[in-house]
């Protein structure tokens, strides 16, 4: 029996790759992975354990003892609503260091791989078409450039009422680039078979739709 079809979408951050992939879920009816949230929910529970961000062994040790849950687009961390507390800056900081540790991303491999459910699958990430789905159907790299996702972050953080300065945040965005990029496990590639999808021009309608387009005819 074929496993069900997986879009795998990888970019930067901030590149938009979480709205354009939970909209294509929802109009194709299939599952969604937000993998970025599971590199901050262990960032946020090695915080709160007083775990050092460079222990690869011991942030390793964590991830089995983690319960972690989604529902209704909520993120529950051992019981706890953590949906807000895990999108900070502080938090994205620390999930691109604690990531870089192989035994982190060894951990959360088949985590990853149990959202696989029929219908099928839209995963976002930096790695899911080249390590952790590499059979996906179709696979897409999103990018834009830093100016436009700083500027985009900056937009949302104020939408949200959240204070926040764009030099900052195009500094941050950068460190990050340069950490997820540079890492020696799954650093963040364009899988050779992706298809690259510039979008600092695009909205995320069109975006979507592209990626629809991408879809119907990878299935056709
Ligand atoms: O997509 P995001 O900004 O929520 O991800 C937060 C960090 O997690 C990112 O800087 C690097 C890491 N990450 C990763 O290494 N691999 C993934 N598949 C997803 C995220």
């Amino acid at each position: 029996m074929s496993l069900p079809p997986v879009i795998a979408i990888d970019g930067p951050t901030a590149s938009g790759k979480g709205t354009v992939a939970s909209l294509v879920a929802q109009k194709l009816g299939f599952h969604y992975l937000d993998s970025g949230a599971l590199y901050r929910l262990v960032a946020l529970a090695s915080e709160k354990q007083g775990i050092d961000s460079k222990n690869g062994p011991e942030l390793g040790l964590l991830i089995p003892k983690l319960l972690i849950s989604f529902s209704n687009h909520q993120i529950f961390l051992n019981g706890e609503e953590v949906t807000d507390t895990i999108r900070t800056e502080n938090i994205g900081l620390r999930a691109s260091v604690v990531a870089v540790h192989p035994e982190v991303r060894l951990a959360l491999v088949d985590l990853q791989r149990s959202f696989r459910q029929s219908p099928g699958l839209v995963a976002d990430g930096r790695d899911m078409g080249s390590v952790i789905f590499p059979d996906a159907v179709l696979k897409v790299f999103l990018t834009a450039t830093a100016s436009a996702r700083a500027e985009r972050r900056y937009k949302q953080l104020i939408a949200k009422g959240i204070s926040a300065k764009l030099s900052d945040l195009l500094q941050d965005l950068q460190e990050r680039d340069a950490r997820d990029s540079s890492r020696g496990a799954a650093p963040l590639i364009i899988a050779k078979d992706a298809k690259v999808l510039e979008t600092s021009d695009l909205s995320i309608d069109q975006a979507v739709k592209t990626v629809l387009d991408c879809y119907q005819s990878s299935i056709a």
